[in-house]
């Protein structure tokens, strides 16, 4: 199972809160781990990126979507990588009707969603399913560090580290870490590349 694609969070029937991902790193994982043989489900939120054929394909819009959708595929996958941006924050209250600009002001309050990962990652230590869990590190600072407390915190084998150079865009600068203590740090990379590299080092076959 993997998770691509940003998350939307809406205000009001016309605007939500949401990030520049295009989905493309999960539309790669996804692709590769077909043409590897495996059956994949690609989990994602509203995205660009095109998404090959042969992948089961489940669309949602909200992080609380896509958690209840990853809950449910996740305790059966064998091993589960969540590529998406996660929004982390939703609007505590929503507006049913547009909200028109003739307000003077508008004050909103945000409440946190709950973390994909870690609910997964819980699952993992009580049922042994997903037997892999894979996540993502985006840090604007002290890359590896943040992205190792994130890889402990939620209980991932591998957390991909990388910079919100890579979000949106087409080419990604990645360090991979694993809970067993390697690190593998890439130059900037297609996407596609990335995707094959995450692959065969998570498969033990690392070239
Ligand atoms: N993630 C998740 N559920 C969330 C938020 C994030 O599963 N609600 C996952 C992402 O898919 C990614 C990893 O957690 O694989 C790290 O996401 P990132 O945005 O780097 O960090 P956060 O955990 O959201 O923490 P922070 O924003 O504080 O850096």
């Amino acid at each position: 199972m993997v998770t691509a694609g940003p998350t939307r969070e809406y205000l009001d029937p016309i605007r939500f809160l949401t990030n520049a991902s295009s989905g493309e790193m999960g539309a790669c994982l996804a692709q590769t781990l077909r043409h590897l043989g495996a059956r994949v489900v690609l989990i994602h939120g509203p995205m660009s990126a095109p998404v090959a054929s042969g992948i089961r394909r489940i669309c949602v819009v909200s992080a609380h979507q896509m958690l209840q959708k990853a809950l449910v595929w996740g305790q059966r996958a064998d091993a589960v990588i969540g590529a998406a941006a996660v929004g982390d924050w939703r609007f505590a209250g929503r507006f049913p009707r547009k909200v028109k600009k003739s307000r003077r002001s508008l004050w909103v309050r945000l409440s946190p969603n709950r973390d994909i990962l870690v609910e997964l990652g819980k699952r993992k230590r009580i049922f042994g399913r997903p037997k892999i869990l894979v996540g993502f590190a985006l840090e604007t600072e002290r890359l590896e560090k943040n992205a190792l407390r994130k890889l402990r915190s939620k209980g991932l084998d591998w957390v991909v580290a990388n910079s919100p150079a890579s979000l949106g865009g087409s080419s990604i600068r990645m360090t991979l870490l694993s809970a067993d203590g390697r690190r593998f740090r890439y130059p900037a990379l297609s996407k596609r590349l990335a995707a094959s590299r995450i692959l065969s080092r998570i498969a033990g076959e690392a070239s």
